[in-house]
């Protein structure tokens, strides 16, 4: 598959569009960002993503969300959970975002993107200060009390395979941008945490 892709894309030109991305930045009078919320499954991301999102739009900002579960229900829905299927999930929603970035678009993308690699493969797409990367580092056995799908369980019992944090690895960010444990931060100081560091 990469061989092939590989392929194709040495015949590939490239083709420059008179509309830069900065006109169209420029048109929505905002700077482009993709803010990247990684953490454990239960940790808030889709919650503080969800609120953040609605933030910046009651303030004329032009967003969009890409939430994990949705994308895995289309785009990446051929995915699993192994760690080549992850790696493959988060290099896609990271072009994805990145295109998003270009159309002049504040991105807000929640995924547990576990693996240090991955997302240092999604930060290296932007330009400098455009990926904010936001570690929601909630306590496992806070996200593991909460467990709002049930999901946590039936990982204990085995029923799910390779679950992050129970069977399957997080590698926490080192570097992230904004770092929230959402056990003591509720969602309203959560976002102002997010706001503040995109100036
Ligand atoms: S990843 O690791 O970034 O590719 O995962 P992501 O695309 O964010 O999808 C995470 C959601 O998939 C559900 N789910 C699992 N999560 C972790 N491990 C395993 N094995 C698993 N199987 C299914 C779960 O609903 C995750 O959503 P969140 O919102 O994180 O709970």
């Amino acid at each position: 598959y990469e061989v092939k892709c590989t392929d194709l894309a040495s015949d590939a030109v490239w083709h420059h569009s008179t509309i830069t991305n900065e006109m169209r930045a420029d048109r929505l009078n905002q700077c482009p960002k993709c803010i990247w919320l990684t953490g454990l499954s239960g940790s808030g991301k889709s919650t503080i993503a969800n609120a953040l999102d609605a933030v910046l739009f009651e303030n004329n900002a032009a967003t969009f969300l890409l939430d994990g579960d949705n994308i895995r229900h289309g785009l990446n829905k051929d995915l699993g959970m192994s760690e080549k299927d992850r790696a493959e999930n988060i290099r896609r929603i990271g072009e994805v975002a990145r295109l998003m970035v270009d159309a002049g678009l504040i991105v807000i993308c929640a995924f547990i993107s576990p693996y240090q690699r991955d997302r240092q493969i999604v930060r290296s797409m932007f330009k400098h200060g455009q990926f904010v990367e936001v570690f929601l580092d909630t306590p496992l056995n806070v996200c593991e009390s909460r467990d709002p799908k049930g999901l946590y369980k039936k990982a204990r019992q085995g029923v799910i395979k390779n679950f992050t944090g129970i069977s399957d690895p997080y590698e926490a960010p080192e570097t992230a941008e904004v770092v929230i444990n959402t056990s003591s931060s509720n969602i309203e100081d959560s976002v102002k945490a997010i706001l503040k560091a995109l100036n």
